[in-house]
């Protein structure tokens, strides 16, 4: 029997809550599709950061490295200053790890929950591929006279040809195997950033031309991205874009698509150890309330399961959700469900 080995970081508020689901679900799956899992629990985010000061240290990355997926829950905590848990453990698995694609797909599972007049599973299943190692994200920058009347604060966006390159072949390749429109959108700001979206756009046709003749090219400015989301989500099949502009298009997707409760991604590194995890934050809130979605948790599982070539357990774990949030649930906001956090994830059992 095939055995996958994968790490696990629930992190921060209702981060282990929604992991301790999508486990639940990933084992059934397991069990029916004859792999095994073998998880490893890492202890990482703001509880231990404030207990030790220490975010995340070298020899847990250096851990993390032997594992070819981990499956994360959220990070952030409301006692820590925002930023240090972000930068000093996402985004550094993020960078350190190499995982160079943010793969969200977007896709509605029932049109009760699109908040989109007229609009319905039909019109809304696209896949946004986001940069994830570089643009405004490096930390690329600096303060000149900080704290004065002259203050100057400098944030620089890094596109370089290699990672602007490695991020659209694979968007071009996921394209291809994805099959539906065979189209793909570069998202961008050509009439404004006229350095990196040059790089990018010529790349973009270079690339398309020469190895992806059969793929359709297509273009919008990022501003236009988000009216066409809510006006004609129809249009998209995958989507490219940098680093900002992937985080920002991709809560709005989030939205149309049901919201956080049901959008998971992954970030990938297609040759070493990728991480996936729902869009959403900690929710302090609802921490431990019990009444948290853990859909975009068992989503995120799902992909992982994809990402480790277990692509039939990963179908039917869709399939299952779909069945849960078409024939059960009422809502997919938190609190609105009309189950228990721990109860969407035995109905999406049931439904395995
Ligand atoms: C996301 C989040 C992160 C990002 C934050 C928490 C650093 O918003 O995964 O989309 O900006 O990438
Ligand atoms: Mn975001």
């Amino acid at each position: 029997m095939k055995t996958h080995k994968i790490a696990v970081i629930g992190g921060d508020g209702t981060g282990p809550e929604v992991v301790r689901e999508a486990l639940k679900v990933l084992d059934a799956a397991a069990s029916k599709f004859n792999f095994k899992l073998e998880t490893t629990p890492y202890d990482l985010g703001g509880e231990r950061y404030l207990r030790t000061g220490e975010a995340l240290p070298d020899s847990v990355v250096a851990e993390l490295r032997q594992f070819p997926a981990i499956l994360l829950g959220a990070i952030g905590h409301p006692e820590v200053k925002p930023g240090i848990l972000e930068k000093g453990i996402l985004l550094r698995l993020r960078f350190e790890l190499e995982q160079y694609i943010n793969l969200r797909p977007v896709k509605l599972y029932d049109e009760r929950y699109c908040p989109l007049k007229g609009k319905g599973p039909a019109d809304i299943d696209f896949v946004v591929v986001r940069e994830n190692n570089e643009g405004l994200y490096t930390g690329s920058g600096g303060f000149v006279f900080k704290g004065t009347p002259n203050e100057i604060a400098v944030q620089e966006s890094i596109n370089t040809r290699r990672g602007v390159e490695r991020c659209l072949r694979y968007a071009f390749e996921f394209t291809r195997k994805r099959n539906r429109a065979r189209k793909l959108t570069l998202c961008g700001k050509t009439n404004v950033l006229t350095y990196a979206f040059d790089l990018w756009e010529r790349a973009f046709h270079e690339i398309g031309q020469k190895d992806f003749p059969d793929i359709q090219r297509d273009y919008a400015h990022v501003d236009a991205t988000t009216m066409w989301f809510v006006k004609n989500p129809e249009w998209f099949d995958v989507i490219v874009t940098d680093n900002m502009f992937g985080d920002i298009i991709t809560d709005l997707g989030a939205m149309i698509q049901g919201g956080m409760g049901i959008a998971a991604g992954g970030n990938l590194n297609p040759q070493g150890t990728s991480m996936f995890e729902p869009i959403g934050g900690s929710a302090p809130k609802y921490t431990g309330k019990g009444v948290i979605n853990p859909l975009a948790a068992i989503c995120a599982g799902q992909m992982l399961l994809d990402f480790l070539g277990e692509s039939a357990a990963a179908l039917a774990i869709e399939s299952a959700v779909i069945r849960a949030v078409r024939e059960k649930l009422k809502d997919l906001a938190a609190g609105k469900m009309g189950y228990s956090t721990a109860q969407v994830g035995d109905l999406v059992v049931a439904a395995l």
